[in-house]
């Protein structure tokens, strides 16, 4: 397994799979299968609703000598009911406990948006909190504290922009490791890449294929001319093209994929050897199109806003 590198020498595995709307029943054969046919990292979170499922597969994998623990890499998400500090480690517990684990690889706050405790799913503005009242930052001081008492190895963030980093790094003493957001050739985001690299922070794309919602987009990905023109060229698959495209950006990449051949095809990507022009070519899809906006997030009488999240 292609990998890039913590601070600390640690390996965090190129390609992983994803796990969000897998559902309960398909997220287990999927990760057996995954863990398989050679992927080593699984992105989690509490919210997907399928940890258990996933544990139940990790516990199968290990007790049959699959693969061992050490061999792999598990990522899972704070929620954003959580964020106050003294719910955090809560959280993580609630995690492990759901993967059978005693320590995760990684745990990331998993949206810079608070919601009121016990709020899965927000119904209007009333269940948010406004970040002037629960601040980053103050969350940030509750995962470094996982990280010191040894229940996560890494900790990070995912849909960060660049202002929200640089106030984190400003306000806090452990820059995040990780910030995971969404990237593919609609959204490249070469910015936020570069600030990243240049912080030491590492990059995970999710939604690397553009995610469900793009597959009904007429003029999506998969269905792109280029990228079918490169998976000619290659004799391989679009899907191939675009993981690749995205490793070769110095990216981890965390396709979801709860179908046995395309779990191993995405996994096969790591194969795929771009060029210079092509990687050029590529470049030129940037369309800017986010597909993860946090609408779930944005209510008239909330606090937060498009450009509260994105922009600010
Ligand atoms: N941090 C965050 O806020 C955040 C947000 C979104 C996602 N994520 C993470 O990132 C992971 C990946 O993102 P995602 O699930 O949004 O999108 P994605 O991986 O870009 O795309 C998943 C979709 O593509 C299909 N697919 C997978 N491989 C394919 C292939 N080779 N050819 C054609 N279709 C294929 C899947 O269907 P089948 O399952 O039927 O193959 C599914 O509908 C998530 O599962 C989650 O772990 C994190």
């Amino acid at each position: 397994m292609k990998t890039l590198k913590f601070k600390n020498g640690d390996s965090f595995p190129s390609l992983g799979l994803g796990t969000w709307l897998a559902r309960p029943n398909e997220v287990y054969d999927a990760v057996l299968e995954a863990i398989r046919c050679g992927y080593r990292h699984i992105d989690c979170a509490y919210i997907y609703k399928n940890e258990v499922e996933v544990g139940m597969a990790l516990n199968y994998a290990f007790s049959y000598g699959i693969v061992k623990r050490e061999e792999m890499f598990i990522t899972s998400k704070l929620w954003n009911c959580d964020h106050h500090p003294d719910r955090i480690e809560n959280a993580i517990q609630r995690s492990l406990s759901n993967l059978q684990l005693k320590k995760l690889d990684l745990y990331l706050m998993h949206w810079p948006i608070a919601f009121k405790a016990g709020i899965d799913v927000p119904e209007g503005g009333e269940d948010l909190l406004p970040l002037d009242e629960m601040p980053l930052s103050e969350t940030w001081l509750g995962m470094e504290r996982l990280k010191r008492k040894g229940l996560t190895e890494h900790i990070g963030v995912s849909n960060f922009n660049i202002p929200k980093l640089r106030k984190l790094i400003a306000d806090t003493r452990i820059r995040p490791e990780v910030n995971q957001v969404e990237l593919h050739p609609f959204l490249q985001q070469d910015e936020l890449l570069d600030y990243c690299r240049k912080e030491k922070i590492l990059a995970t794309a999710y939604s690397p294929l553009g995610g469900r919602r793009m597959a009904n987009l007429e003029d999506g990905l998969l269905q792109n001319q280029l990228l079918r023109a490169l998976a000619e060229k290659h004799a391989c698959t679009p899907s191939q093209v675009i993981l690749a495209w995205g490793m070769q950006r110095g990216c981890s990449v965390i396709p979801k994929s709860v179908n046995p051949e395309r779990i191993r095809e995405n996994l096969a990507a790591l194969r795929v050897k771009l060029d210079a022009e092509d990687m050029a070519q590529i470049k030129k899809l940037d369309r800017n199109l986010r597909m993860a906006k946090a609408d779930f997030a944005v209510f008239p009488n909330g606090p937060y806003t498009y450009q509260s999240i994105w922009e600010d």
